[in-house]
């Protein structure tokens, strides 16, 4: 199959790369010229543990490449994937789906043949109705079908996650069409990976649905965490508990900060906001996103705690600033929040992070940018792990308390134990670990319980 995949930023790049990687001839388009050239030089402008290899390996042998010029590429495609951003739009939270349409327009006009036109970007419900109209707009003898194909991948394991993914989910009626998509994911569906057809209108709301019970679990565990805190519970301990009903599973009850990155805060919001324009309020999506932003800045208020109270002219060292390990991609970081909030409280930031530093430049100020997490504790007040990057996973505690001001770590990815930590004479905070320090008063909370 001939493919031409438009946007080449986290999922257009490692999607296009791993079509090329199962036989497919692949060209990926991105109007950003210095993307495309460093591409073409084999560099690659992303943090994607494995990416650099298939890309390397793919262009060497011919099935992949890089342009700018997006005509070029659809008029020789069997298949055209819109890959291309689709940020929150300013003032409203919908989503913006200006890069879209644009893309759709653009391909319109190059369309030669029977071509399947496929939105992966992550778009609302009646968007493919939309992208449709648009292609028939501008070229009324188009031989097209559109179809929702969304992306399912996590930056950190997107290499892992698209070659084996749980599902793929197709939606479009057309048969012309199904046949395109089951050659071109033909080497998934032989490993098994279930293909799943529904209409266009589901798939598109399907992604949306992921990601916003996946948002919903994780704001669960972090409320059920505060809880812990007060009762004298671990968090831990009641995420296994619950978490091995094979009902409920045991992923995405890793309390911390609170969610981040570059789909949950945006598509929970987009999420809302579609449903609003039917006349649905989904107000346990709702009660997830307002819940999750209070949390990101009270993170600075755990700190505050943990330092007597205020962090005013305190140095805090900060520990991971990505909003997960294992990517460079610092879009709604939950350490972007904490550092602000920190600052607001009048502290001094210190921060490192092993890939996410040059991204965190173009976003924050202020802060002092150091070469290790050695040299970021040196003569902090206290250190806060923000992202569990496995190299903060064993860190010598005698070096960082011979370097610290003050042996205070807050720990928001519970990667310490607090009687380890104690042992070397930190004072330890983690998330929802209340069973460490008993409540206030251990009558008082007893007096609360409901009578059996
Ligand atoms: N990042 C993820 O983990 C992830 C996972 C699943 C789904 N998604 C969805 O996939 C989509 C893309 O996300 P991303 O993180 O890869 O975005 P990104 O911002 O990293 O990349 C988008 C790319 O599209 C290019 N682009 C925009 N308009 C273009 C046009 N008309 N022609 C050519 N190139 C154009 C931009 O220059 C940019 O390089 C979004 O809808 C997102 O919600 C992302």
């Amino acid at each position: 199959m001939r493919v031409a995949m438009i946007g080449t930023g986290y999922v257009g790049l490692v999607s296009g790369a791993c079509f090329a990687d199962f036989g497919h001839h692949v060209a990926c388009v991105d109007k950003d010229d210095a993307k495309i050239d460093a591409l073409k030089r084999g560099a690659i402008p992303i943090y994607e543990p494995g990416l650099g290899e298939i890309v390397s390996t793919n262009l060497r042998e011919g099935r992949l490449s890089f342009a700018t010029d997006l005509a070029n590429a659809v008029r020789d495609a069997d298949a055209v994937f819109i890959a291309v951003g689709t940020p929150s739009r300013r003032g409203d939270g919908h989503a913006d789906l200006s890069f879209v349409y644009a893309a759709a327009r653009e391909i319109a006009a190059a369309l030669n043949g029977f071509t399947v036109v496929i939105t992966k970007s992550t778009v609302p419900v009646g968007t493919g109705d939309e992208v449709e109209r648009i292609i028939r707009e501008v070229n009324p003898h188009a031989d097209v079908a559109v179809v929702s194909n969304p992306e399912f991948l996590r930056e950190g394991a997107a290499i892992r996650d698209f070659k084996h993914p749980d599902r793929i989910v197709i939606g479009t009626e057309d048969e012309r069409a199904k046949e395109v998509m089951a050659a071109l994911y033909r080497p998934l569906y032989l490993n098994s990976a279930p293909i799943l057809y529904t209409n266009r209108r589901a798939a598109e709301l399907t992604k949306y649905a992921a990601n916003a019970f996946l948002a919903t679990k994780i704001t669960f565990i972090n409320e059920i965490a505060e809880l812990c805190e007060k009762v004298g519970a671990d968090v831990q301990e009641v995420a296994r508990g619950i978490g091995l009903d094979n009902r409920i599973g045991s992923k995405f009850l890793h309390p911390g900060p609170g969610y981040g990155g570059s789909c949950f805060p945006k598509d929970t919001v987009a999420l809302i906001k579609t449903a609003h324009d039917h006349d649905v309020s989904l107000r346990i999506v709702e009660a997830v996103v307002a819940v999750n932003d209070a949390r990101k800045r009270a993170m600075a208020r755990k700190v505050a705690a943990a330092l007597g109270g205020s962090v005013r002219g305190r140095t805090i060292a900060v520990l991971g600033l990505t909003f997960k390990p294992n990517t460079d991609d610092m879009r709604e970081a939950p350490a972007i929040a904490l550092i602000t909030a920190l600052q607001d409280l009048g502290a001094r930031v210190r921060a490192f992070d092993p890939v996410g530093i040059e991204q965190a430049k173009q976003i924050l100020s202020d802060v002092v940018y150091a070469d290790g997490p050695y040299e970021c504790a040196d003569t902090a007040d206290a250190l806060v792990i923000v992202t569990e990057w496995e190299q903060f996973r064993a860190l010598d505690l005698e070096t960082l308390k011979r370097v610290m001001a003050r042996p205070v770590i807050i720990d928001l990815r519970n990667i310490y134990r607090q009687d380890e930590l104690a042992r070397h004479g930190f004072t330890y905070m983690g998330i929802g670990r209340g069973s460490g320090q008993q409540p206030a008063s251990v009558e008082a909370a007893a007096s609360l319980a409901p009578a059996s």
